[in-house]
Parts: C-alpha cells; sequence; structure tokens
C-alpha cells in the first residue's frame, strides 16, 4: 500500500505535493519522492528515510523548485524491491522523459521486464511499477498522445494501480488511472488534483470525484476529462467532504482498528495477487526454497508471537491436512530457549507481521544456526527478520496502525495457506483438482470477510448486552480454537477485561470448575465435524449458569438455539472458517473497549512492535 499525489496548474504544486505525502504517510513511509515538471524539464527527488522520509524529502526540495506548476508525489510501502531511493518513486523512462508514480502491484511485471530488457531498455530499479514507464516510452514513440498511451499499456498490465503520470511532451497535463487500488481527483479555481485518499486534497478542495476501475483521467490546470479504458467519456458521480482532516485521515471511521477491519477484504485480496499463474501453479517467488528443496522437507515448525502464533495455529491444520507432515507451532519466546529437535530437512516458519519481534527473530536465528531452512511471513518488507531468514513470503495487508492486529492476521493465515498448498502440489500429496478448490475457496474468502464486517450492528447489540460483564471465556474446537484464543486476546487487549481461550474438549478437565452465573462464555461453533461436541460443550457451560454467545454458520437454526445470543457469519470452508469467524470476535472486543471508553488504538502497557524481552 503506497501514497500517490499530482497537482497541475499551481503557483504552489511542490507544498501541495509534500502537504499530501505527509497526509498519506499512513500509508507507507519506506520512501518518498517527487517529480516537479515544466517546459524546461523534469526535477526528481526521492529520499529512503524510513520514518522520515517525507519530512527529509521536505529538506531537501526547494533546491528542486523553481516554481514549476505541476508535479506527482509518492510514499512507498515497499513490495517489490528494497526500500531504498534506487527503487523510490517516481520512476521514469529510459529518455527520462517520462515520470510516475503508483500504487497496487503489476503482476506481469517479470515478463514484461525480461521483454523491455530484450528490447534494449535499462530498467534502474526493483519495482514492478518501473516497466509501466518503458511500456509508455515505446508507446509515445508510436505517435500516441500520453493518454492514449497510458490507455494502450493499461490494456497488458495485469493487477492492480493508481497511476499518475507525466511527460515532457505535454507538461501541463497529468494522466491518472484506476484498478483495484484507490484514487480520487477534483478541480478548484485553475488547479486540478489526483490522490490515492481524501485527507491529502482535504485543505485544497472538498469537492472530488471517485475513479472508478479502468477509468483514465486527464488533468489540465482547472479540468479533468474522464474516460473508461474503450475511450468513452465519463462523468464519475461527485463527492462532497464534509468531515476534518484528522477524521479524513483514518478514512473517516472512528479509528484506526475499525477502518483496520474494513480493510480486511482488500487485504486478503492483496495478499493472493499474482501468486498463482495462468497454469495454476503457485507462484511464492520471494521464497528463495527449490522444488527439491521443498520435497525434501520432513518436519514443519511455526514459530510467533502473540496473534502471529495464532495465524500459525490455524495453519496447522491446514499444513497437516494438505502436506501430511508433522508440524509443531511453538510461541517463539518459548522455543527459543528450549534445546528443539530440528531434523536437518526442517522448514521452520516465522510469522511476524512486524518481522522485528525480537523473541521471533531469536527463534528464527536459533532455527538457522542448527542448520533448518528457515523463511518468514512478514508485513513489512525488508524488515529484520525478512532479511535474515532464506526466503520471504510477503503478506500485502498494508501497514497496520492499531495495536491490535487485525488484518494483518486474516493477511497471514491466507499466506501461509498459499504457502501449505505450495508445499502440497511440489510434494503432490494434494491433486490438480484439490489445490484448485481449495484456491478457489481461498479466493472467495474476501467477499465472505466483507460480508461478515457488515453484520457489525449485531454484534455491537450483543456488546452493548454484555457491557457490565468481567469474566470471558473463548471455547473452540478444531480450526475454531486458535479462533477461540484470538478472540480472547483481542478482548484482554483492547478493554482490559479478563479473558481466556480454551479448547472446548479441554474445559471438563478445570476451567469448568470457574464457570459461574456472571460468566460469558463466547464459543465458536461454525460448521465442521467438531461443531455437536463443541455444542455439548456449550451446554456444559450453560447448565453452570454461564450466558453462552455463540458463533454459528448462517442458517444453523440447530446451533443457534443453544446460545442466549447468537453472532451470524456466513458459512467457510473449515481449514479457511477462521478467517471469517475471527471478524465478529474482533467486533465484540472493540465494542466492549469503546462501552468503557477505552483507546482501541493505543492500549495501556503494550506496543505495536515488540522488540523487548
Ligand atoms: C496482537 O493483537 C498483538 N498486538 C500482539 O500479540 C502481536 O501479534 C505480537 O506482538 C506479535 O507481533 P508480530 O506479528 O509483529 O511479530
Amino acid at each position: 500500500m503506497c501514497g500517490i499525489i499530482g497537482v497541475t496548474g499551481s503557483a504552489d504544486a511542490l507544498d501541495i505535493l509534500l502537504d499530501g505525502l505527509e497526509r498519506l504517510e499512513y500509508r507507507g513511509y519506506d520512501s518518498a519522492g517527487v517529480v516537479l515538471i515544466d517546459d524546461e524539464g523534469i526535477s526528481r527527488v526521492r529520499i529512503a528515510d524510513g520514518t522520515h522520509s517525507v519530512a527529509t524529502l521536505r529538506k531537501v526540495t526547494p533546491e528542486a523548485d523553481h516554481g514549476q506548476p505541476a508535479g506527482i508525489g509518492h510514499t512507498r510501502w515497499a513490495t517489490h524491491g528494497h526500500p531504498s531511493e534506487r527503487n523510490a518513486h517516481p520512476h521514469l523512462d529510459c529518455s527520462g522523459h517520462v515520470a510516475l508514480v503508483h500504487n497496487g502491484i503489476i503482476e506481469n511485471h517479470a515478463e514484461i521486464a525480461a521483454e523491455l530488457v530484450a528490447a534494449g531498455h535499462t530498467l534502474a530499479s526493483d519495482t514492478d511499477t518501473e516497466v509501466l514507464a518503458h511500456l509508455i516510452e515505446d508507446a509515445l514513440k508510436t505517435g500516441l498522445s500520453l493518454t492514449e498511451a497510458v490507455r494502450r499499456v493499461l490494456r497488458d498490465v495485469r493487477g492492480a494501480f493508481a497511476l499518475g503520470v507525466v511527460s515532457m511532451d505535454d507538461p501541463e497535463l497529468i494522466v491518472a488511472a484506476r484498478r483495484v487500488s484507490p484514487l480520487i481527483i477534483g478541480a478548484l479555481g485553475g488547479q486540478s488534483f489526483l490522490a490515492s485518499d481524501i485527507p491529502a486534497l482535504l485543505e485544497r478542495t472538498r469537492d472530488l470525484m471517485v475513479l472508478d476501475d479502468d477509468q483514465i483521467a486527464e488533468l489540465r490546470p482547472g479540468s479533468i476529462v474522464v474516460t473508461t479504458i474503450d475511450g468513452v467519456v465519463v462523468t464519475p458521480p461527485p463527492l462532497h467532504v464534509t468531515w476534518d482532516v484528522e477524521a479524513a485521515q483514518m478514512g473517516g471511521f472512528d479509528d484506526f482498528m475499525t477502518k483496520e477491519i474494513h480493510e480486511q477484504p482488500q487485504a486478503i485480496a492483496d495478499t493472493l495477487r499474482g501468486r498463482v499463474d495462468a497454469d495454476g501453479r503457485i507462484v511464492l517467488d520471494q521464497l528463495d526454497l527449490s522444488d527439491d528443496d521443498l520435497r525434501a522437507i520432513t518436519q514443519v515448525s511455526v514459530v510467533a508471537c502473540g496473534s502471529s502464533f495464532h495465524a500459525g495455529l490455524v495453519a496447522k491444520y491446514a499444513f497437516e491436512r494438505w502436506m501430511r507432515l508433522p508440524v509443531e507451532v511453538d510461541i517463539a519466546s518459548e522455543f527459543r530457549y528450549r534445546d528443539p529437535v530440528l531434523h536437518e530437512n526442517a522448514l521452520v516458519v516465522g510469522v511476524s507481521q512486524s518481522g522485528e519481534t525480537v523473541d521471533t527473530l531469536q527463534a528464527m536465528r536459533k532455527a538457522r544456526e542448527s542448520g533448518a531452512k528457515v523463511i518468514v511471513v512478514s508485513n513489512v518488507v525488508d524488515s529484520s527478520m525478512a532479511r535474515e531468514a532464506h526466503g520471504v513470503l510477503y503478506t500485502h495487508a498494508g501497514p497496520e496502525v492499531g495495536v491490535a492486529a487485525t488484518k494483518t492476521v486474516v493477511a497471514q493465515i491466507v499466506a501461509l495457506e498459499l504457502l501449505g498448498l505450495r508445499i502440497a502440489q511440489v510434494r503432490g500429496t494434494l491433486s490438480a483438482d484439490e489445490i484448485a478448490t481449495e484456491l478457489a475457496a481461498l479466493g472467495s474468502m474476501g467477499a465472505i470477510v466483507a460480508e461478515a464486517i457488515a453484520r457489525d450492528d449485531a454484534v455491537a447489540r450483543v456488546a452493548a448486552e454484555l457491557a457490565d460483564a468481567r469474566e470471558f471465556f473463548f471455547l473452540g474446537r478444531g480450526t475454531g480454537y486458535p479462533t477461540a484464543l484470538e478472540g480472547a486476546l483481542k478482548l484482554k487487549e483492547i478493554s482490559y477485561l479478563h479473558a481466556e481461550g480454551y479448547p472446548g474438549g479441554e474445559l471438563k478437565h478445570g476451567p469448568l470448575a470457574v464457570i459461574e452465573p456472571g460468566c460469558v462464555v463466547v464459543a465458536v461453533a461454525t460448521g465442521g465435524p467438531l461443531k455437536e461436541k463443541m455444542l455439548s460443550n456449550v451446554a456444559e457451560v450453560k447448565s453452570r449458569g454461564a450466558t453462552v454467545v455463540l458463533v454459528v454458520d448462517d442458517g444453523d437454526a440447530l446451533a443457534a438455539a443453544s446460545g442466549d445470543y447468537v453472532l451470524r457469519v456466513p458459512a467457510a470452508p473449515v481449514l479457511m472458517a477462521p478467517i471469517k469467524d475471527v471478524v465478529p470476535l474482533q467486533q465484540f472486543a472493540y465494542h466492549l473497549a469503546r462501552a468503557r471508553g477505552l483507546d482501541v488504538d493505543r492500549p495501556r502497557n503494550l506496543a505495536k512492535t515488540v522488540t523487548v524481552e
């Protein structure tokens, strides 16, 4: 997830770009850059300075500013290519006449890059984006206008994009285009603007338009023409923004946690994007493990902390079913101080949103020293874990600001399940048809999660009824067990209420003694072979006086009848069920925390990234 911005027709173009980039930093800050353009030429400044990228850019850009009236800018969340100045946007074509900024992923960039290099182009970065500048360069050479050149190129690329493109041939013009990635445009008083998100433009204009998929906008000073990819002129519906800037930074949501819960379908889609080729082969290109390496694996060990550990637990069920290999999932702080037995052909998978959690990092180091192959599932490109592991599998959830992990957890489950299917594919433990079925099911999870998120009001009503409760148990069996652990962790973390997560079958071995009237038991009783057994556990706690909240699949009236309160979710295959079952549990924790007047984004005593033991 990156942020882009553009302006034409302004005496303050540079200030508009820099102010906008500051407002877009929440979308990533691995690097930042601008291009300013006029009849004299293109001036480009790029900085890779981590969290200070935009601030440093502001310090150094005055030298490049000669009052150019147009420009484009970018703040980067690295996906392809390390966070570095070389990979920072804007990117140029070979001649330096075309510059562009991009948010999204060009899925077929590798094959395009090979063709471009064979045709004599020189690529100056490791990004997926740069190929677009060279494709546009070639299209311009055939005599097309910039708009037509962009239109032609977009027909040949796969993936997601929001683009801003400028060319020396027509320096007042910015061509903007969108597929999947968000893009808004607006014009006011002789100036025209584009940006990834509303906050970037709110100080300039409140009257905006949202570009639709496969629409292309020609921005000239004070005027905008929008066409479809086929060249038909269209008028996007106007959007008048009434929020203030602070609210707009959170996309109109009250807090980052809500925003990030709503971003889960996108996180799932972005994590799946480009990872299956036309032949149905799962492509995890930064894994750096050959098919022979994957075939040689004799055991899998997952190490992680907190919510990432729960994602690992979900993966265990899928890995064992699909790969038929022994799988262990360890809390990293335990693993690193044990003497774990790792065979020569062990695969150790670190799971970490930040890629910096010290216990997970040390556990991975220990595994590496013992000779195991070590990979990491990380949301942060070039994190310490990504640098130290043999291979990386990135989740593409975008930056997560709320301390409570939400969208990164579902993205981790998706990424781990892709890994499981890849290994099963190579080892032949699943047939091509079975792999295709599982991939299709994973592909449908975004829509299912969106449907679950839309039921927030129902969850809020249940939370309001239980606002005075102080003791919570979360129960689940099978993949419902890690879901229950995650539900309990979310509740503890942001509401400061006591919550325990347990496997349903374990209750009678002790915890049942604690159950009494006043206790709330949240039971995950969605589909799967263990649902009846789960409902028996529910009967056990009900008979001891607990109040029961049941998470059940749509249409399961029998299960629903066992609960005092019911949270309904759409059904999904059992190995993927946690991806959607966790949604009402996130919302339940959220509403209980808000009812207690707490800051859900910054809970007490906690930090987003835990780099101390
Ligand atoms: C989750 O809501 C927590 N904030 C926490 O448990 C987190 O998952 C854990 O600290 C691991 O972080 P990581 O994924 O960055 O390694």
